[in-house]
């Protein structure tokens, strides 16, 4: 058994799931061959200072080349054939149909071979986004559990892709797809948060003489019914004498937020409130906008949600547009891919699609780098099947950069901070 073959069967065994593993024909065809990109010259765009390019070609071969020279992606999107047995998948140059009993198990070993390169193109802080829909989302999970760990996974977006009328199921209206996220190593990883807008939330209703420096504030009970710790469970005095204990007696379950100490800085220094109440008194945490319960200034933010919603007809909508022609199915929409990318705090993200399609990623980061004068590269690889990677992928990305006339008429114009090369991923 070769280290290759008990790599396999060691993951395979962890999760739990086997595929077969052949090699395929574009692994039969490389043997022995050497691996080169050929620039297509001519299909230079642009002067910017931003620097993509689309490799053409399979992209086992693409991410093979990409590995041997080192390099290295701080975010990869994916979008593969969903392999939904209505010739979306192409193996060893057959479309995978429903009637092969074995379109998972090829599936597996398709996705098996390239993820596992992509993971070496990850340094310890980057990470991987991956659309999938019903048909392989439960497979491509433990797939990915294997090949990257299970403890990082990040989340799995739920997308809203389409509504109304015109649902694919029988039985129930399915109108969401889904996109796996894992980091290389959770826990260097870091998301960019959502900054909340406490400005208008009702939430923070009260105001005190602390107004300019803290902001507004609600309150919060300093009462706490969760694990019970007993140096939390102690008396507080009342101003009228009377001694009060969380959940209204000593002992289990109830605790104060805060220890002693801690509640005396905070009555000194106005974080605390005690309000009469009918039922008897009740001390609370005044929960400020602009500082943290030890009066450090503090910007609040919260992670960002896992329920999407970017339209499918979107995506089509909007390439449409560019090419003035419907030349290319399911194009996702270019605003899923700006909140991806968005997800990465850098401005310098490097970025990669090795299943790029129409190219919607590139479009994506360009327009993000116009919107915050950042510094985001892109790389693409795709087939190019029905010309789609000249015709589509990089003609959608040269109309970008150069402008166009859009299918309204309307001259749009062209986001000049970028260039693009074009490659030919050669055997030779
Ligand atoms: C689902 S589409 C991606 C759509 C893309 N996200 C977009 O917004 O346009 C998958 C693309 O990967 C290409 N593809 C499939 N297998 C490939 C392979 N082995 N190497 C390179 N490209 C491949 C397909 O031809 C197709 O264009």
């Amino acid at each position: 058994m070769t280290k290759v073959d008990k790599r396999i069967k060691e993951i395979q065994q962890r999760i739990g799931l086997i595929w077969e593993d052949k090699k395929e024909e574009i692994e039969k065809q490389a043997q022995g061959k050497n691996l080169e990109l050929q620039e297509i010259v001519s299909r230079k765009v642009g002067k910017g200072k931003n620097q993509h390019r689309i490799l053409e070609g399979d992209n086992l071969l693409g991410l093979q080349i990409l590995k041997k020279a080192k390099e290295k992606f701080d975010l990869i999107y994916i979008d593969p054939p969903y392999n939904t047995g209505n010739k979306d998948f192409k193996y060893n140059d057959s479309f995978i149909d429903k009637e092969d009993q074995f379109r998972h198990s090829k599936w597996m070993s398709f996705m098996y071979k390239r993820l596992c390169i992509a993971k070496e193109l990850m340094h310890s802080k980057s990470a991987i986004f991956i659309s999938i829909d019903d048909a392989e989302q439960a497979r491509l999970k433990l797939l990915c559990d294997g090949i990257f760990g299970s403890d990082n996974f990040v989340a799995q977006f739920i997308r809203k892709n389409k509504g109304g009328s015109g649902h694919d199921s029988k039985q129930i209206a399915v109108e969401f797809d889904y996109m796996l996220c894992y980091a290389r190593d959770i826990n260097k990883l870091e998301l960019k948060k959502e900054k909340v807008d406490t400005g208008s939330d009702p939430k923070y209703r009260y105001k005190d003489s602390h107004l300019d420096k803290r902001g507004k504030y609600y309150l919060r009970d300093l009462d706490y019914k969760g694990s019970y710790s007993k140096s939390l469970d102690y008396p507080i005095l009342t101003s009228d004498g009377n001694e009060i204990y969380p959940g209204g007696a000593l002992g289990k379950p109830n605790t104060w937020r805060w220890s002693k100490e801690k509640l005396e800085w905070g009555i000194k220094n106005d974080f605390i409130v005690f309000k009469k109440r009918a039922s008897g008194w009740k001390v609370y945490i005044k929960q400020y906008e602009f500082v943290d319960n030890l009066d450090r200034k503090r910007e609040r933010k919260l992670p960002q949600r896992a329920l999407i919603d970017f339209s499918n007809a979107k995506g089509s909508t909007e390439l449409k547009r560019i090419l003035q022609q419907d030349i290319f199915s399911f194009p996702k929409p270019v605003g899923l891919l700006k909140y991806v990318i968005g997800l990465i705090e850098s401005k310098n993200t490097k970025v990669l699609d090795f299943f790029a399609g129409s190219g919607t990623t590139m479009q994506a980061c360009m327009e993000v780098n116009e919107q915050d004068q950042g510094n985001r590269s892109c790389t693409l690889i795709t087939n190019n099947e029905n010309k789609i990677c000249e015709e589509v992928t990089y003609e959608r990305n040269r109309r970008i950069i150069e402008g166009f006339t859009n299918s309204n008429g309307k001259k749009v114009n062209g986001l000049k901070n970028n260039q693009l090369s074009y490659y030919q991923i050669q055997l030779k």
